[in-house]
């Protein structure tokens, strides 16, 4: 199929070049001509386990073009709607503005039957109303809300094989049409069965918002539940895989630690409780100003517990921080919590050394007064105590006996609860964890 995609981000550039590699013929369109550059020579503008590959393969193929003119979207059946909805500044409010140009800069280009399809995250309720501004343009195109579950460092994966299909339709009961024409895109995840659920706009725009604040309110729960254990001496990790034997609840989203942060999670659910509260329900959404406030007290617990092993003070004390993009697999460092912790350690006197696989150049743009170093060794050299802020594999993998000779004191806070402590301890090290004694 000839497809679109406005938006070339890390939603747009994978979903570019995963449809391209199912066969389809794919334009993806951005205004950023930078990143345009960097994709037509076949190079991701973001680290993406498997990005680089399918760029190539697919640009081998003849079947993946970038470009900055949307014009270049004429011909295309289907046009994908790819863009941010950033947080607005000063405002818990999705700040619309980039969907909004994105489909008003598209319409002199829609032919007749042409398919707008929405993947943007949005206030529900954005769906319809953009909907009525196609229609108006051209009363033969039809719009389909069909978000995005992907995951960053799987998004290929995610892309390709996803859990479920979502199709928002304007009148799901009776014009189908639009459906089938999306099922010829997805083709190859229906022929493995991927369920696919056909409804109205609200309720598919509600699934992608509502599935974001349930994980992150499975996240803030076994975060109030460290909070607890750090007041009683409980385990949290023993505690969350015990509850989560149970197959009503599940393991998965239990990892107590420095929280989550990202460009979704976090500005989802306070989008989603700006929405409400225009709705007039923003008491069915008042809980989630507690899942924020849980994520956010984590940060400044981590940085108290770093004052508390270094004695007392942070002034002076060599701090190596071991990651800093907001996940692993992943050098995006839009509100990562480790960022964050390692900025306030330094604003509070520390003398912060950070370190990150992938993220030090984004750390760098986004907070120039940290130190950033590209090794382990050269972060860790001399330090006070080491940090565990992103569980990259590496630092998961790191030998505690290797590290006790570098460092100036054999002390460890792990943020994010991905080493054994007994392993570190025998190797004589003061280990410190969130929610563990
Ligand atoms: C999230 C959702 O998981 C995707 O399904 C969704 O499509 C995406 O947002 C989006 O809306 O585009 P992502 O932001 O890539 O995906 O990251 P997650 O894997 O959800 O992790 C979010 C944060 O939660 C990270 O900071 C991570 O460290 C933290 N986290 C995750 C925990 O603290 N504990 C956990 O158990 C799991």
């Amino acid at each position: 199929m000839q497809i679109s995609v406005i938006g070339c981000g890390y939603l747009g550039a994978v979903h570019s070049a995963c449809l391209a590699e199912l066969g389809h013929d794919v334009v993806g369109i951005d205004i950023d001509e930078n990143k345009i550059a960097s994709l037509r020579e076949g190079n991701a503008p973001f680290f993406e386990p498997g990005l680089p590959e399918l760029l190539r393969s697919a640009g081998e193929t003849g079947r993946l073009r970038f470009s900055s003119e949307t014009a270049d979207a004429r011909g295309a059946r289907i046009h994908f709607i790819a863009v941010g909805t950033p947080q607005k500044k000063g405002e818990n409010a999705a700040d619309l503005r980039f969907v909004d140009a994105a489909v008003e800069s598209l319409l002199p280009y829609l032919s007749d039957g042409d398919i707008v399809v929405g993947k943007s995250t949005v206030p529900v309720g954005t769906a319809r109303r953009l909907a009525e501004r196609v229609t108006a343009a051209n009363s033969t195109v039809s719009l389909v809300w069909n978000p995005e579950f992907l995951r960053e460092g799987f998004a290929v994966q995610d892309t390709i094989s996803p859990d479920r299909l979502v199709y928002g339709l304007q009148d799901p009961a009776g014009s189908p049409g639009p459906a089938a024409v999306l099922d010829e895109v997805y083709a190859g995840a229906l022929a493995r069965e991927t369920p696919r659920i056909i409804t109205d706009y609200e309720t598919a725009e509600l699934v992608k918002v509502s599935a974001n604040a349930f994980l992150a309110t499975k996240i803030s729960f076994i975060n109030a539940m460290a909070e607890v254990c750090e007041a009683t001496g409980a385990d949290v990790t023993q505690l969350a895989d015990a509850i989560g034997l149970d197959n009503r609840i599940g393991r998965r989203f239990l990892n107590a630690g420095l929280g989550f942060g990202g460009g979704c999670l976090p500005k989802d659910i306070r989008a989603f409780m700006a929405r409400a509260g225009e709705l007039g329900v923003d008491q069915a959404l008042s809980f989630l100003r507690e899942v924020d406030a849980i994520n956010m007290r984590r940060r400044n617990r981590t940085v108290d517990l770093a004052r508390e092993v270094c004695g007392g003070s942070l002034i002076g004390r060599k701090i190596a921080v071991l990651g800093l993009a907001f996940k692993p697999d992943s050098d995006d460092v839009r509100d990562s919590p480790a960022l964050n912790v390692a900025a306030q350690l330094q604003l509070q006197g520390a003398a912060v050394l950070g370190t990150d696989p992938q993220a030090v150049d984004n750390a760098r743009l986004r907070f120039p007064e940290l130190t950033l170093v590209k090794t382990v060794e050269e972060a860790t050299e001399a330090a006070d105590a080491v940090m565990i802020l992103t569980e990259w594999k590496e630092y998961r993998q790191l030998d505690p006996h290797w590290l006790g000779q570098i460092v100036g004191a054999k002390t460890i806070v792990d943020g994010r609860n991905c080493l054994d402590p007994l392993t570190w301890r025998a190797a004589g090290w003061r280990y410190r964890a969130l929610g563990r004694p």
